[in-house]
């Protein structure tokens, strides 16, 4: 029997470069798909995946993060003195327990491992989730969902996968795959943003997580790797020398909101499965005449 996972830390604290100048005064976790933040899909995730408890490492120019996720008191009352009931309702879905997140600063943003580590009070010695919340995974059950039943049984840590084509491995951790079951895949290695010809598979590490809380004193001795930052991957790699790390292969749709192309898809994508707006989308699309839907299908 394994320890319930309760508990997921969210790091935040990236500078969003990719998406400048937006990103220069609003928090890229904080743009919208449809008329939700990002981060509002990812805690959603975790919350259907048994999430108690939020860890989000924050950084500066990062205080709108925590205002969504508290209460508006004028606000609620305009709208109470208004009888917009839908709207309080839609609030207060959204609003998470007294006590649910916890925030933590990363000073410098020194890379996921180090933001990863910034939350080792608060996580303290059990397993946690992490969920990459620029990354939007598409799925019935969710992304964490279906990791926590990988977790369940084979303990240890757990990883999303993804495939790519060997072009691309060099922009990703690759991993090596051993034995498979039902709920998942052994990785027998991992190694970050390989040349093509030296990646074991094309198979990714995507940005979901299960670890062992064993992660957080060897992520302490871990050096700037690839980009000079610290790697969560290179703190993988020295857990996985005494822990097994299962991988399991993701079958829906991610979507990067860090990177431009990926954000706008999303908003596509959960435009058109809203039921209160997609009729009228699809309209507006139409807007942009039958040889913009041409290049869209050749
Ligand atoms: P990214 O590399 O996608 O985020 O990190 P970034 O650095 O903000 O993006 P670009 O490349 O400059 O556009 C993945 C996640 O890890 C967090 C980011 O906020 C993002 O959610 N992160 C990254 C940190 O919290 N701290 C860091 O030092 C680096």
């Amino acid at each position: 029997m394994v320890n319930r996972i309760r508990k997921a830390v969210m790091p935040v604290a990236g500078l969003g470069t990719r998406f400048l100048p937006a990103t220069k005064a609003v928090p890229k976790e904080m743009l919208t798909i449809v008329d939700r933040p990002v981060i509002q899909y990812v805690v959603d995730e975790a919350k259907e995946a048994g999430i108690e408890h939020i860890v989000f490492v924050t950084g500066r120019g990062k205080s709108t993060i925590e205002d969504h996720f508290d209460i508006q008191p004028e606000l609620e009352e305009t709208l109470k003195s208004r009888g917009k009931n839908a709207e309080l309702e839609i609030l207060a879905a959204d609003l998470p327990p007294a006590g649910g997140v916890s925030f933590t600063r990363q000073q410098a943003p020194l890379g996921l491992g180090h933001a990863i580590w910034c939350a080792r009070e608060i996580v303290g010695d059990e397993a946690f989730a992490v969920l990459l919340p620029d990354m939007l995974m598409r799925s019935k059950p969710g992304c964490l969902s279906q990791m926590v039943s990988a977790y369940e049984k084979h303990g240890g840590n757990v990883i999303a996968l993804e495939e790519t084509v060997p072009e691309m491995v060099h922009k990703y951790g690759i991993v090596a795959l051993g034995a498979e079951d039902e709920t998942g895949v052994e990785i027998t290695g991992m190694v970050e943003k390989p040349k093509k010809e030296d990646a074991p598979s094309n198979f990714y590490i995507s940005g979901r997580y299960i670890l062992q809380p064993e992660i957080f004193s060897l992520l302490e001795k871990t050096t700037p790797g690839a980009g000079g930052e610290i790697q969560l991957t290179d703190g993988m790699k020295a857990l996985a020398e005494t822990q097994r790390f299962t991988g399991v292969r993701f079958t829906g749709t991610t979507f990067d909101c860090g990177a431009k192309a990926g954000f706008l898809a999303a908003n596509v994508a959960f435009g058109m499965e809203r039921e209160d707006i997609a009729d009228d989308f699809k309209a507006e699309l139409k807007k942009l005449g039958p040889d913009w839907l041409k290049g869209l299908v050749s």
